[in-house]
């Protein structure tokens, strides 16, 4: 038996030490807004805190949680830092399909709490292991930039998807190549 602190809550669990977190998160609790992209670490769908952290859950066995904190998309809205990321996400209407968006909401809660001006060099690299295939990073980051400056922009002054569709398509592609779908 494993016992996890998951938003707060101790979760014990009936499963083998190399069960990834994401399985255990989704299948076995029953917390299924942490979703599940390429499972080898390369898309960030899968992302959620230990101890504040952004990680892959897709790529952690749960036995190496230990006693660390474990924080998901349905607990994140309870930190201060969370709860403005989850607004910041609504003015600017960031979501598309929203596939991607958990584990988008979760890096830049991460960012934002560590660094909360950072600068966009900083979203940038905060931000890179996170792919969105609608293409929703120019709204990313001018939602992380409203946390850190309090400033609000109007969505319908944004573009969609990001002017250089071309890199995010490359990174799609590079993704699904290692994948092996293509
Ligand atoms: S599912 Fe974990 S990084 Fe893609
Ligand atoms: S909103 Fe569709 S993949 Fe990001």
């Amino acid at each position: 038996m494993i016992v996890l602190n998951i938003n707060g809550e101790s979760r014990s669990v009936d499963v083998p030490d190399d069960m990834p977190l994401l399985w255990v998160l989704r299948d076995v609790i029953g917390l299924t807004g942490t979703k599940f992209g390429c499972g080898i670490a390369q898309c960030g769908a899968c992302t959620v805190h230990l101890d504040g952290a952004a990680v892959r859950s897709c790529v952690l066995p749960v036995a190496a949680v230990g006693t660390k904190a474990v924080t998901t998309i349905e607990g994140v809205g309870a930190s201060a830092v969370g709860k403005k990321v989850q607004q910041a996400w609504l003015d600017i209407e960031v979501v598309q399909c929203g596939y991607c968006q958990s584990g988008q909401i979760m890096s830049a809660a991460a960012l934002l709490a560590a660094t909360p001006e950072p600068s966009d060099a900083e979203i940038d690299v905060a931000m890179s292991g996170n792919i969105c295939r609608c293409g929703t990073y120019v709204r990313i980051r001018e939602a992380i930039r409203q946390v850190a400056t309090g400033q609000k922009v109007a969505p319908q002054t944004l573009p969609n998807e990001a002017p250089n569709q071309a890199a995010a398509t490359g990174q799609v592609l590079s993704f699904v190549r290692v994948e092996g779908v293509a």
